[in-house]
């Protein structure tokens, strides 16, 4: 079975089951500044995992496009992806474990056909903040599940949330047992010997964790589910690796044909990166030097090294892409539309990186002649930081550099350094799953509000065709990109700051509604990516200066916001502006 027909199959059985399908958000979060990407479907629904409602009931199911980078150093095994796809089903306070666990039997053994010997799952044992689930194992042994395959773990492995504070609950996993011998009498699903394959998560989210580790209850129970894609359809295939399904086969192939040197491990890590910065940049991100941003040229100029370990010459890199656009528009349509903006990108960086690259090389063997002289095996964290720093080198680069000449780095000294840089520059990754979540407090909303404004009021002083491209929003500040061909001249910038404030001295009203997709398009609402909203959308309107498709939250009027000022307007990347801005 084909990926495609392992998704379709799954959105098909949940419809049937009475779910609404909807699209997978975007894997850059609109209006999120918690997180640098989606990392899981249940991300673009944390609001109404937390009781608001959602347009299309409380029964969902969808595919969801994530990154999580993390892991990315071990991209190049036989299983670590950067993007993958999750397919999920949802229910908002609707079902809870027992018609979730039968379903998800269901669709493993009748639709999916697996053997039900194949399967294990584990459930939650329990401890001072919940009980052991015995409820959850009841469900499995009444769907099916075999004696013997049902494990009980802690926390660590069956418990579920998204960074440190949010919602969360215990959690109940599949897995599917690839044949391999047991590694030892005592292997079992949490073993990471290969032979138990995790293939599906369900959360059962009933409670909410606040940032001092306190648990409280949800006003609603929901569950959430999470199954990788890529790698069911590798499982169901027979296939040993992601990377032997047609999700990737192609490219791999290709690379295969170029390459002067065999190194499969690089093919691997060309074709992944390549794959995760096409689906990145596709959804509008762009290489620079900080959060999101940062994460695509470590990813591009990863690929560009094995490239050249593989001896491939760079300009291969859009035959690379035409071959996946080819291959995936079917899944992602979105592909076909960008395809020259994808390649466009991938070739700017790649030219940035090249040129540095020779640079950085010298400058990293100096580094090396002289720990040699002094008879050290290590490189020091700063010259790893410097590599960084003035010549773009992702860590993990010279990293890599070293190994070869088989060296070691002190990483741990670059990441204090790496650190020290990071919140000098206020854009720390880490903090950022927390700031979202909790981000919807009173200041925040007013800088939502404060975003429509600035949205219109460029609108009036650069023209109609501006759009915004990025928002950012914590507690101190607001960060609005938008498509401009010049830097704005400080009347501009008077102008726009002028006009947000004279609306909010109007005072005028914020209005919601719900409407179809089609309806907002029709009554002129404006959004960032028109095709990933569901076919019920909440439209926001202010007076009759702005109508936007978004999930809010609003003030309901623009008195509330205060004094708009901008602080600061740059370039974000070519042909985008960025504006930074307060209230007061
Ligand atoms: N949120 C869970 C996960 O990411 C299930 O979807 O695994």
């Amino acid at each position: 079975m084909k990926a495609i027909d392992i998704r379709n199959k799954y959105l098909r059985f949940f419809k049937e089951h009475g779910h609404n399908v909807i699209p997978s958000a975007p894997l850059i979060p609109e209006n999120d500044p918690s997180v640098l990407f989606t990392t899981a479907g249940m991300q673009p629904l944390v609001p109404y995992l937390l009781g608001q409602k959602h347009p299309e009931g409380t029964r969902l199911t969808d595919y969801q496009k994530c990154v999580r980078t993390n892991d990315i150093e071990e991209v190049g095994d036989n299983r670590h992806l950067t993007f993958f796809e999750m397919l999920g089903n949802w229910s908002l306070g609707d079902y809870f474990k027992e018609e979730s666990i039968q379903m998800s039997f269901d669709f493993l053994t009748k639709e999916l056909q697996i053997p039900v010997e194949k399967l294990s799952v584990t459930v939650f044992a329990g401890d001072e903040d919940c009980a052991r689930d015995e409820l959850a194992a009841e469900c499995w042994k009444k769907a099916g599940i075999l004696d013997g395959h049902i494990y009980y773990y802690g926390k660590d492995d069956n418990w579920w949330i998204a960074g440190e504070e949010g919602p969360c609950g215990p959690d109940t996993e599949m897995f599917y047992d690839t044949g391999k011998p047991a590694c030892s009498p005592d292997c079992q699903p949490s073993c990471d010997c290969g032979k138990y394959v995790e293939i599906w998560n369900n959360v059962f989210m009933e409670f909410f964790k606040d940032k001092d580790g306190k648990y409280s209850k949800l006003s609603q129970k929901n569950v959430d589910t999470g199954l990788g894609l890529e790698r069911m359809t590798m499982l169901l295939q027979g296939k040993k690796t992601p990377f032997d399904t047609e999700l990737f086969k192609p490219v791999m192939d290709k690379l295969q044909e170029l390459q002067k040197v065999d190194l499969i491990e690089s093919r691997r890590i060309v074709a992944e990166h390549l794959r995760s910065s096409m689906m990145i940049i596709c959804d509008g991100g762009r290489p620079s030097n900080v959060d999101r941003g940062y994460v695509l040229r470590r990813l591009i100029r990863r690929a560009v090294r094995h490239m050249n370990k593989l001896q491939i010459d760079l300009n291969e890199i859009s035959t690379l892409i035409g071959i996946y656009v080819e291959n995936l528009k079917e899944m992602y349509p979105e592909l076909a539309n960008n395809k020259e903006t994808i390649i466009a990108t991938l070739v700017e960086e790649k030219d940035k990186f090249v040129k540095t690259l020779n640079h950085g090389e010298k400058e990293f063997a100096k580094a090396m002649n002289n720990c040699k002289q002094q008879g050290q095996s290590k490189i020091d964290g700063n010259v790893v930081f410097k590599l960084y720093d003035t010549y773009g080198f992702p860590p993990e680069v010279t990293k890599e550099l070293a190994e070869e000449n088989n060296m070691e780095v002190d990483m741990q000294e670059f990441e204090k350094l790496f650190k020290e840089h990071q919140e000098k520059s206020r854009q720390g990754a880490t903090q950022k799953f927390k700031g979202g979540l909790a981000g919807n407090g009173e200041i925040e909303t007013k800088y939502h509000t404060a975003t429509h404004l600035l949205n219109a009021a460029l609108k009036v002083v650069l023209g109609n065709d501006t759009h915004q491209r990025g928002s950012n929003i914590t507690e101190e500040r607001m960060r609005f990109d938008f498509n401009c061909d010049h830097k704005m001249t400080d009347e501009e910038k008077q102008k726009a700051e002028d006009l947000v404030n004279e609306w909010i001295k109007q005072d005028l009203p914020v209005t919601v509604e719900e409407m179809s997709k089609e309806d907002a398009i029709k009554s002129g609402a404006e959004c960032m990516f028109i095709e990933k909203y569901p076919d019920t959308v909440t439209v926001y309107t202010i007076g009759d200066i702005s109508k936007e498709l978004c999930g809010g939250p609003h003030v309901k009027h623009t008195g509330e916001i205060g004094t708009f000022k901008i602080k600061k307007e740059e370039a974000s990347s070519a042909g985008i502006r960025r504006i930074k801005a307060i209230i007061c």
